[in-house]
């Protein structure tokens, strides 16, 4: 029942509710923690005060544990999430130039999210491709054999994708408001 919720109450805040009940008094943090970014993205604010009152530990412990794990996010990624592996088969194939390239071409450091939320940008650890070092994965998708060209072609293929989208709207608008004439 909505009166039953706190006033700090949100969809996020109810999802983290849901995922310590999961665990059903288990006290695992980092556990809590990586099932928390897996369904929400990230770890809001609210979120870790919850987590602080059901664990019954301060606020400060829960951020001193997350801020030490450098795969926890703590503003909501960007539409496309771009992970640049840096694990050691990437980082001895050049990860390092891959990652500067993506930082130049969208134009964010690691951590941060371009102004329009298009993009945001994260060095990770290996994630389980090393024969196609060095890996760049977005949203999911793994792009391996990766260089300055590849992260080029990927935006190109964005940018096109995006102006189709764009274009798509336009015209079923201009359906729309035809039909409306009618
Ligand atoms: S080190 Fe990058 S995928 Fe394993």
């Amino acid at each position: 029942m909505d009166s039953e919720k706190g006033p700090d109450y949100n969809e996020e805040v109810e999802v983290v509710r849901d995922i310590l009940e999961g665990w059903e008094g288990e006290k695992n943090l980092i556990a809590i923690l990586l099932s928390v970014q897996d369904h929400i993205g990230y770890l809001p604010e609210e979120g870790m005060m919850e987590i602080a009152r059901y664990l019954d530990a301060s606020e400060t412990t829960i951020y001193g544990v997350a801020t030490f794990y450098n795969q926890f996010r703590f503003i909501p990624p960007g539409k496309n999430h771009v992970e640049v592996c840096m694990g050691t088969a990437c980082h001895v194939k050049r990860g390092e130039i891959v990652l500067d390239s993506w930082k130049r071409r969208i134009g964010i450091g690691e951590g941060e999210v371009t102004e329009d939320r298009e993009f945001s940008l994260e060095r990770v650890n290996c994630v389980g491709c090393c024969v196609l070092a060095p890996v760049t994965v977005i949203n999911g998708e793994v792009h391996g054999q990766m260089d300055p060209t590849k992260v080029d072609g990927i935006l190109l293929r964005h940018e096109l994708a995006k102006e189709a989208e764009e274009r798509e709207k336009e015209v079923s608008g201009s359906r729309i408001e035809e039909c409306g004439e009618e």
